[in-house]
């Protein structure tokens, strides 16, 4: 029995791809019970049993064979966790007969082993078989018994990889996510930097030249004119300034929190009354900077395509869960169709960062609610 334990280990510990270790376990444990050869089916979550490898190989034609959770021989050594034998079996899935190669009315003597986890249940049941009718003694039940074993702690450990790689994987769908919000929100202040303000400078440069050549002819009245118009572009220049640094940076909400911060952009909105409805609570920082350009963002919407007379920010805590709404009573519009645009999306991408939730309410002509909902931990 140690012999076949230390040749089991080699591929249990040394063989990187699951379905040939799985094999190659078959082929030992085969030889050395004299067996003619053994199954080898790996547990779902569900409690099915999925054939995964076998010896002797078999050839698949068509899905792999299914045992249903605890029928069968293989079925109920899963189930209880021991092994089950039977000197004349007689499985009824015709997959199942033919992996086994028998014909009508042919049975074979076979034992199940269950390949047992920590903490109860199995993940793979190891069932040998042989056509010449046999019984398979206490020795051998327990030899096959260590081998399923074995190969139960490298099937547990070959699933925590993948759940490991599967959190890699979501994690690095987040630093991703994280980097193009980014990208995106630079190349929103470039366009926004570049719409107002460079236009604005240019026209302002413009207009000071032409004050200088009206200066050297001596027409005083147009120059005074060149020079009122420079002026206004310049106090233009400003506006747009501030209100690019004020997008970018709210000093508001971070000297004096969300609820403060939401009010001071509220009434920096220009041509919209915009009320707020919001509680002061701490929030964790990114969580508050989030919330606030998802607010920013969509009563910028409401300035630009509503048409609505009033709007209204809520802010709210219930439990752990912190919840902003923007409300407004224009044109509406139709939410499902837009939801790959920019501004939208981008919202879209902040909630998903804090596993939250984005509902848009909206339908042609009946107002629009942005209703956003995150877990906090504060
Ligand atoms: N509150 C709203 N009322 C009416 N229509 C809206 C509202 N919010 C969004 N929309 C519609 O949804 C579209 C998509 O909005 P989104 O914010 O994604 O893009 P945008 O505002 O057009 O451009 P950007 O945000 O990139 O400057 C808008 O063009 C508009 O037609
Ligand atoms: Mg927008």
């Amino acid at each position: 029995m140690d012999a076949l334990i230390a040749a089991v280990t080699r591929p249990v510990t040394g063989e990187p791809a699951l379905t040939t270790m799985l094999a190659e376990v078959a082929r030992l444990l085969t030889d050395a019970l004299g067996a003619d050869g053994c199954l080898v089916f790996l547990a779902e979550s569900g409690g099915d049993l999925v054939l995964a490898a076998s010896h002797p190989r078999v050839a698949s034609t068509g899905p792999p064979v299914r045992v249903p959770e605890g029928s069968g021989l293989a079925g109920r050594a899963a189930a209880d966790g021991v092994p089950v034998s039977c000197e004349d079996d007689s499985p009824r899935h015709p997959g199942h007969r033919e992996v086994l190669g028998l014909g009508a009315g042919q049975t074979v003597s076979r034992l199940c082993v269950p390949a047992r986890v920590a903490g109860g249940g199995s993940c793979a049941v190891l069932a040998v078989h042989s056509r010449t009718r046999r019984e398979f003694g206490g020795a051998e039940v327990d030899a096959a018994q260590r081998v399923a074993d074995l190969v139960g702690l490298r099937v547990c450990v070959a699933a925590a990889l993948a759940t490991m790689r599967d959190h890699q994987d979501e994690w690095d769908a987040v630093v991703a996510g994280a980097v193009a919000a980014q990208e995106a929100e630079r190349r929103r202040v470039a366009a926004d930097l570049h719409d107002g303000l460079t236009q604005a400078i240019a026209s302002l440069t413009f207009h000071l030249s032409a004050a200088d050549v009206a200066l050297g002819d001596g027409d005083v009245g147009y120059v005074a004119e060149q020079v009122a118009a420079a002026r206004s572009l310049a106090d233009l220049a400003l506006g747009e300034t501030r209100s690019a640094i004020t997008g970018l940076h709210s000093p508001v909400l971070d000297d004096q929190g969300l609820a403060a911060g939401l009010a001071a952009m509220a009434r920096a909105v220009p041509g919209l009354r915009v009320e707020v409805d919001a509680a002061e609570f701490p929030v964790p920082h990114h969580v508050g900077t989030s919330l606030f350009r998802i607010a920013q963002e969509s009563v910028q919407n409401v300035v630009k395509h509503a048409g609505a007379s009033r709007a209204v920010i809520r802010l709210a805590k219930h439990g752990h869960m912190v919840m902003l709404s923007v409300t407004d009573d224009g044109c509406g519009f139709d939410a499902p169709g837009q939801a790959s645009t920019y501004g939208l999306r981008g919202m879209a991408e902040r909630v998903h960062l804090l596993g939250g939730r984005l509902r848009i309410g909206s339908q042609p002509g009946e107002g629009t609610t942005v209703e956003v909902t995150v877990p906090t931990v504060l």
